[in-house]
């Protein structure tokens, strides 16, 4: 019984310690969240038609002619951002030519930035 019990406890103690060297791989799941499909939309369309200027992502060392749109994340809310996107996807702003998307288009950028987060 008492060697029952030291067993246990050998064991409960081995899970203890396993738990510290589990976390990077939690924080790597963590980092790639499944998106919801608006926002996974919006990734792919920023994907296509916008990552030839921007950086889209989190840090993909992509394109940095443009803002990164973790930048903008942090520089706008969700309301103005979608008031940015209306007016870019109409006029163009400064050196960034127009590329018009739709309302609902802009809608789903506006989920994925949400989904950045900036360091
Ligand atoms: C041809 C290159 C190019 C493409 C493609 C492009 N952009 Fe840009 N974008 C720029 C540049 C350059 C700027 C910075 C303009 C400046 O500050 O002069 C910019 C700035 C912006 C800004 C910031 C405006 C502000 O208020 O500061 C937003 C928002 C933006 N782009 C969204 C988008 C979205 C969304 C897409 C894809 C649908 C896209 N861009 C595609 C070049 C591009």
């Amino acid at each position: 019984m008492a060697r029952r019990l030291a067993v246990w406890l050998a064991a409960a103690a081995l899970a203890g310690c396993a738990t510290p060297a589990s976390k990077p791989e939690r924080g790597a799941l963590a980092a790639a969240p499944a998106l919801d499909p608006s926002a996974q939309r919006g990734h792919d369309l920023a994907a296509r038609r916008c990552a030839g200027c921007h950086e889209i992502g989190e840090d993909d060392g992509g394109a940095a002619e443009g803002p990164a749109f973790r930048t903008l994340a942090r520089r706008y809310n969700s309301l103005s951002l979608r008031g940015r996107f209306a007016e870019i996807s109409a006029h163009g702003f400064d050196r960034m030519p127009p590329i018009s998307f739709s309302k609902s288009e802009a809608d789903d950028l506006t989920a994925y930035l949400g989904t950045l987060h900036a360091p």
